[in-house]
């Protein structure tokens, strides 16, 4: 059997009806074999502060740093707040980038998928975390991109995709199992 892949999946919305975490769990029914999807939660990381992240960081500091770093890849399904990441999700990146030189992010293969009910699917958001992915060393999958706008009509009831955002969602993930592959060749 050819290997499996583990995915650290950072969802950017904290919101329990989320579009964002909808999308994730879809990619997670979508993935190929060789990918294994898990939401990693970001939404009890205290705000980051150098101050308390000494020789005892928070126990939710560490538990996300282990959790990302023994993963082999990483998976961003954000929305856009104010043309940028919501602030969670940046701090998600702000922890998980310490110890200075302990980066949990560095060399796991990486890819965004931004999600919003605006027509421009958050691209702002989608083009602001890459800068700081280039700067972590994550290297991303550039094509397709993914910017899936008109979200809001994208789940139905019981929280499953529609048969017209399927193949994006499909296709995206597919391109993304073979470039975590070709990553770790
Ligand atoms: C503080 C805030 C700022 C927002 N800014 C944007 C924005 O810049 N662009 C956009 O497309 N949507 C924006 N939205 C709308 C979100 O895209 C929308 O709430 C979306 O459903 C959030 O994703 P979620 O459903 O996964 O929580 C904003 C929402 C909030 C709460």
């Amino acid at each position: 059997m050819s290997k499996v892949y583990t995915v650290a999946v950072v969802v950017g919305s904290l919101r329990k009806d989320s579009i964002n975490r909808k999308v994730a769990l879809a990619l997670a029914e979508l993935a190929p074999a060789n990918l294994q999807l898990n939401i990693v939660e970001i939404g009890d990381l205290p705000l980051y502060n150098e101050d308390i992240d000494g020789a005892t960081p928070p126990a939710a500091y560490s538990t996300f740093r282990k959790q990302v770093s023994s993963s082999d890849a990483v998976l961003f399904v954000t929305p856009e707040y104010n043309r940028s990441v919501p602030a969670p999700l940046k701090n998600a990146i702000d922890v998980g980038s310490r110890p200075y030189g302990q980066s949990a992010w560095s060399g796991k293969p990486g890819a965004v998928i931004s999600v919003s009910p605006g027509a421009i699917g958050g691209f702002g958001a989608n083009h602001h975390l890459r800068q700081s992915l280039v700067f972590l060393d994550v290297p991303c999958m550039q094509q397709p991109e993914a910017y899936l706008g008109g979200a809001g009509s994208v789940f139905d009831e019981a929280g499953k995709v529609s048969e017209k955002t399927k193949p994006f969602l499909q296709a995206f993930i597919d391109a993304y199992s073979k470039w975590v592959a070709k990553q770790h060749a």
